[in-house]
């Protein structure tokens, strides 16, 4: 099993991001100097992944146009002598061989990974939540794909999260097979507290075999009247093997403003351009 192809479901409002979100992507939302999704796609990268599909929605095209060439500014940066500033500008378009399609109606996670059906086939494929900003040695995706391929399966990114906040991700039954590597067994998207199976959830990475797709064609609408990847991956599992890794890194939520200060925080802390003025703009704010 090799995995090649990732999924970037991009297509949500992001009311959590409101007023910003109105006009511009969520994606699109400015960390560290760089849009939230050039960071998603990087780890894609990194990991190895060759082709990369992001589903989109109307008023997102703004994420088209990052990844693209804009021979305009270039030559006008070309110029104005900016030569270096035009090749990094070329090197985000040319970071990926991308493509999108878009979901018309926004009809949960699930309904938009199913639009990756055509472009992935029966190819086993990693799914990027672009909410969910990792920081880690080895990318987080790369994690997965390594045990997804050694054990011919699909295997999905878990933590284990506060009790206090389980509700607001899914819950996993798993069973410990290894270091940092479980089985699972079943899956609840959103619990209520009588409904945790353990405090593990799954944070925004996943690779899935396409035995997914058949589950999400006949999928119900499930919490929120959305159809839930989760709720897909709950069958998936006792239909074939799903491994869960507790991955090494540290992942921010940047679809709330807490979690995307953090993020920003961080990632700018790890940005040698910018990191030494940080430190010392934080130390003269803490006197
Ligand atoms: C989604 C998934 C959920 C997962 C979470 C974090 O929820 O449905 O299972 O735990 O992302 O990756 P959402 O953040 O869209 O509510």
């Amino acid at each position: 099993m090799k995995v090649r192809k990732a999924v970037i479901p991009a297509a949500g409002f992001g009311t959590r991001m409101l007023p910003a979100a109105k006009s511009v992507p969520k994606e699109m939302i400015c960390i560290a100097g760089k849009p939230a999704i050039h960071y998603i796609v990087k780890e894609a990268v990194d990991a190895g992944i060759e082709e990369i599909l992001i589903i989109t929605s109307r008023g997102k095209s703004a994420i088209e146009d990052y990844f693209d060439y804009s021979p305009e500014l270039e030559s006008r940066l070309e110029k104005s002598g900016k030569t270096q500033l035009v090749r990094e500008l070329r090197e985000i378009a040319d970071m990926a061989n991308v493509t999108f399609i878009r979901q018309k109606e926004l009809k949960g996670l699930g309904h938009a990974v199913l639009h990756a059906k055509r472009f992935t086939g029966d190819e086993p494929f990693a799914v990027l939540l672009g909410d969910d900003i990792m920081r880690s040695d080895v990318p987080v995706t790369k994690q997965l794909i390594d045990n997804a391929e050694k054990y011919g399966c699909s295997c999905v990114g878990v933590k284990s999260v506060e009790t206090s906040e389980i509700s607001k991700y899914c819950t996993l039954g798993v069973e410990s097979i290894g270091e940092r590597l479980f089985d699972v067994s079943e899956l609840i998207e959103k619990p209520t507290p009588d409904k945790v199976l353990s405090n593990y959830a799954i944070l925004g990475r996943y690779v899935l075999t396409s035995g997914i797709y058949d589950l999400l064609e006949k999928a119900e609408p499930g919490f929120g009247g959305e159809i839930q990847l989760t709720d897909a991956l709950n069958q998936l599992c006792r239909k074939e093997r799903m491994l869960a890794l507790d991955f090494e890194g540290e992942r921010f939520d940047s679809g709330n403003i807490c979690g995307y200060m953090e993020a920003s925080i961080q990632l700018a802390l790890a940005n040698p351009e910018i990191s030494d003025w940080l430190k010392s703009y934080m130390k003269g704010l803490a006197l």
